[in-house]
């Protein structure tokens, strides 16, 4: 039989408009208990038969309600839905014509309140209900959220590890403790400045010296070298001061003279007698013993009137001018040299007769 086949939701709620819009043309019959009147040639036999088996409240007549009301396709639906929860009114009903057993309803939960009579006779689902439900089975179901609330402090307490108390660090020993650094004395802000301070004044001290110095050397310069002498000619007292035979040695390191007052080829004479070696020019000493002058350097002798007789000297000594000043006094120049190789000692200027 084709009423065996299931039917949809879709096809369902087509057969309950179709029994509705039948049961509206028919009213009258149907009131009169003409019930078992012929299906509406327009509905397809297989919905019209199909449709008293798989619409267990349809056929039923529960929406049939006591003030004699026919239920609307809400209540219908609902009723399709309920389930056993229409089961009841079903009994209520006419028989229905279904062969086969009707097919077992939703679950109510899913049943709204539109239908009054069936949500009457449906088991109380609310929330809470279904949540307790779902907890008694260990099934993680929908809940509230002060309940989620209250379910993650319980679990955050029970989670919550003790805390793990460190022990107290044990002191470092002596040895361990890092040494304090020496402590750099800074120097204070005042002999830092008296430093800086004296270091610009010395600074400042050096470069006016170089620059003076600069100055007396650029003057310097400018002019010329003067070469400063002894002058030549000069006086060496009377001659009474010159005794006969005698060799005065006070002038030899003035002015690098003897004066001598000694006879030269039987003439008694008062001269002035140069005092360097004609060998290589060291200074000779007059030795007052040995009546002689003696070189240090390498021996040569001269006699008292300054002929050389020993040694490597190859001449005798030399003379310088001179002569009798306007003073009386005995003036000698220097810029004048008599040598007696070359008979010089016959020039009256270079001696004064006794
Ligand atoms: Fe006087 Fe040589 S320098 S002997």
């Amino acid at each position: 039989m084709a009423d065996k086949k299931k039917m949809s939701v879709a096809e369902m709620l087509a057969a309950a408009r179709r029994a509705d819009s039948k049961q509206g043309g028919l009213g009258d019959s149907a009131t009169d208990g003409n019930a078992d009147a012929p299906a509406e040639p327009s509905v397809p036999a297989a919905a019209a038969e199909a449709a008293p088996a798989k619409r267990p409240a349809a056929p039923a007549k529960p929406a049939v309600k006591p003030g004699g009301a026919r239920p609307s396709v809400a209540d219908m639906l609902a009723m399709a839905r309920a389930g056993k929860a229409a089961a009841p009114a079903a009994e209520a009903a006419p028989a229905a014509p279904a062969e086969k057993p009707a097919p077992k309803p939703k679950p109510a939960a899913a049943v709204k309140s539109a239908a009054p009579a069936v949500a009457e006779a449906a088991p109380a689902r609310d929330t809470a209900s279904i949540l307790a439900a779902a907890r008694k089975k260990d099934k993680p179901g929908p809940i509230s959220k002060a309940e989620a609330a209250a379910a993650s402090t319980s679990a955050t307490a029970v989670l919550e590890k003790p805390k793990v108390v460190a022990p107290p660090m044990p002191t470092k020993p002596a040895y361990a403790k890092p040494k304090p650094a020496p402590a750099v004395k800074a120097a204070p802000v005042e002999a830092r400045r008296d430093f800086f301070g004296s270091a610009m004044a010395a600074g400042f001290w050096l470069l006016g010296g170089v620059s003076a110095l600069w100055t007396l050397l650029t003057v310097k310069f400018m002019f010329p070298n003067v070469l400063r002498e002894p002058p030549s000619k000069f006086k060496v007292g009377f001659p009474d001061a010159f005794p006969a035979g005698q060799v005065q040695e006070k002038f030899k390191a003035q002015y690098g003279i003897w004066v001598v007052n000694t006879e030269y080829n039987g003439q008694p004479q008062i001269f002035a007698l140069k005092s360097v070696c004609t060998h290589l020019g060291c200074t000779p000493n007059w030795l007052e013993a040995e009546q002689k002058y003696k070189c240090p350097c390498h021996g040569s002798g001269f006699y008292k009137d300054g002929i050389n007789f020993e040694g490597p000297a190859p001449r005798p000594l030399e003379r310088y001018a001179i002569r009798i000043a306007d003073d009386g006094q005995i003036e000698v120049d220097k810029s004048r040299t008599f040598q007696e190789e070359m008979g010089a000692w016959e020039d009256p200027a270079s001696f004064i007769p006794v």
